[in-house]
């Protein structure tokens, strides 16, 4: 059911909030999902009227939003309310609780939304620690948005914070991926069919590929780029979530800490890497000048000899009885050759060449799990070409989301959104979870930081990221499913 809510947002203004909250908000109050007393409190910089915010408010929804569905705009931004103050003003917090006081009636949920860099977390959290706020008795909750920490000490850090502040069942914290329709439909499609699964092992598959490939590059966000850099902001947490979700085990249950227990346990399997095999089996990319667009170092607030990754490749294990051997090969990055984030599971050529020839091979088999944007899965199986000769010939097998026709389609944000207001936990990270993460994220920061300067930038804008990054499958004999 819906219950009224106030979301207080740290970092109203932000990019995030500009580009995913707002308009996500908006389409939910659109179709009518949200709960007729709910109201928003940005709290952010000094400097900033209520009137002000409401015009960054339809701005948002005038450049990001671009569903059909058109609620009352008016009455919505008439919604949003703003609040200045700097982050470690602690009595500024008092003017939250007041304002919540005064727009809603008792009981009302306060959902704070952290969409700040990771730095001001701790300060935030320590002050919605104080006693006027804790003993005032509103049901709460806090969403963190990723990255949880810079490392696994922060991260760690962050936490006992935010514990004592918060119970475990009130912390949300978000990564998006996981609201993706697509990816949610990973572990349904592995685990609601009876036929993949006995295949879905080292004795079948030859690799795996996960891409996320961004076309866009920082866009005004070097500040927390040069501190985050690729690893930090998506291999830590969405692609390492995409890692866990085709190699995890089956949870006896559908449950929240069922599924979130068999995905920490690959985390934890992953193979870590001594000096010589970070440098053989990662390779590290920023990206330069392309077609009218900038390099990296020239984007403003970056360092003009800047050495943070904007793209990583590279080749993982997952040390356990299922996938014993079996490459685990990722890439990710901005301003490459296009948006596209998937999976590929390649599979073993069959043990006997019985068709084809040196021009006509067959192909091996290969199931694409398409994340965006396309939004389907597609198998690729060997059939014969007619004629006399024993021709092989590719085909695919499809499902593709268009195929549904129209449904209720939320997209990551909004999903997620519902979700927390509505208690569920089940797409959302656990800290355990999170610190196993930053145990495969950070070997591979420190050893980025180490790599020499002078070779970067050492890809083209456009084009799909530096040559190491194909050799690390040609040297295997393997190749992306997607390159040049
Ligand atoms: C965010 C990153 O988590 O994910 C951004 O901070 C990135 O840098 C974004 O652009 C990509 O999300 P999506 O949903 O567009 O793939």
């Amino acid at each position: 059911g819906k219950s009224p809510f106030t979301l207080v947002i740290f970092g109203g203004s932000g990019d995030l909030s500009k580009r995913k909250l707002i308009p996500s908000l908006y389409n939910l109050y659109s179709l009518k999902r949200l709960h007729e007393g709910f109201n928003v409190i940005s709290y952010g910089m000094p400097g900033m009227s209520t009137e002000e915010y409401r015009e960054v408010v339809r701005s948002s929804i005038d450049t990001y939003y671009k569903r059909v569905e058109r609620g009352d705009l008016e009455e919505f931004t008439g919604r949003f309310h703003y609040i200045s103050g700097e982050f470690h003003e602690e009595s500024r917090y008092r003017e939250i609780l007041d304002l919540h006081r005064d727009l809603s009636k008792e009981d009302v949920q306060l959902v704070y939304y952290l969409a700040i860099p990771p730095v001001f977390a701790e300060t935030v959290i320590k002050n919605l620690g104080q006693d006027f706020l804790r003993e005032s008795g509103y049901p709460r909750k806090v969403v963190m948005e990723k990255p949880f920490g810079v490392d696994r000490e922060s991260a760690g850090r962050l936490n006992e914070v935010v514990l004592k502040v918060f119970r475990e069942e009130e912390i949300y914290r978000i990564d998006h991926y996981l609201g993706k329709e697509t990816v949610q439909n990973i572990l349904f499609f592995r685990f609601g069919n009876s036929i993949f699964e006995p295949l879905w092992n080292r004795n079948f598959i030859d690799h795996v590929q996960i891409t996320a490939a961004e076309s866009i590059g920082i866009e005004h966000r070097g500040k927390f780029y040069e501190g985050a850099g690729v690893v930090r902001d998506i291999v830590q947490n969405h692609v390492m979530q995409l890692l866990a979700l085709v190699a995890m085990e089956p949870p006896a249950d559908f449950h929240a800490d069922m599924i979130r227990d068999e995905k920490l346990k690959i985390f934890k399997s992953i193979r870590s890497m001594n000096e010589k095999d970070l440098g053989e089996n990662l390779v590290k990319g920023q990206y330069g000048e392309g077609d009218e667009i900038l390099a990296y170092r020239e984007e403003r607030d970056v360092e003009e000899d800047s050495n943070t990754p904007t793209f990583m490749a590279g080749k993982f294990f997952v040390d356990n009885w299922r996938w014993a051997g079996v490459p685990f090969y990722i890439r990710a990055g901005k301003r490459l050759r296009e948006k596209v984030t998937e999976i590929y599971i390649q599979f073993k050529q069959p043990p006997l060449k019985l068709f084809g020839d040196e021009c006509n091979e067959i192909v091996p088999n290969g199931l694409l799990i398409s994340i965006q944007p396309e939004e389907r899965i597609s198998f690729r199986l060997n059939s014969k070409y007619p004629g006399s000769e024993n021709y092989p010939h590719p085909v695919e097998m499809e499902f593709n989301y268009k195929q549904l026709g129209t449904y209720d389609n939320l997209d990551a944000y909004e999903r997620l959104i519902l979700d927390c207001l509505r208690g569920d936990l089940t797409l959302f990270a656990r800290q355990d979870g999170i610190e196993a993460m930053w145990e495969v994220a950070d070997p591979i920061n420190r050893y980025f930081e180490k790599v020499d300067t002078t070779s970067l930038p050492n890809y083209e804008s456009g084009s799909w990221g530096p040559e190491e990054a194909q050799d690390l499958l040609f040297r295997d004999g393997r190749c992306w499913r997607i390159s040049d």
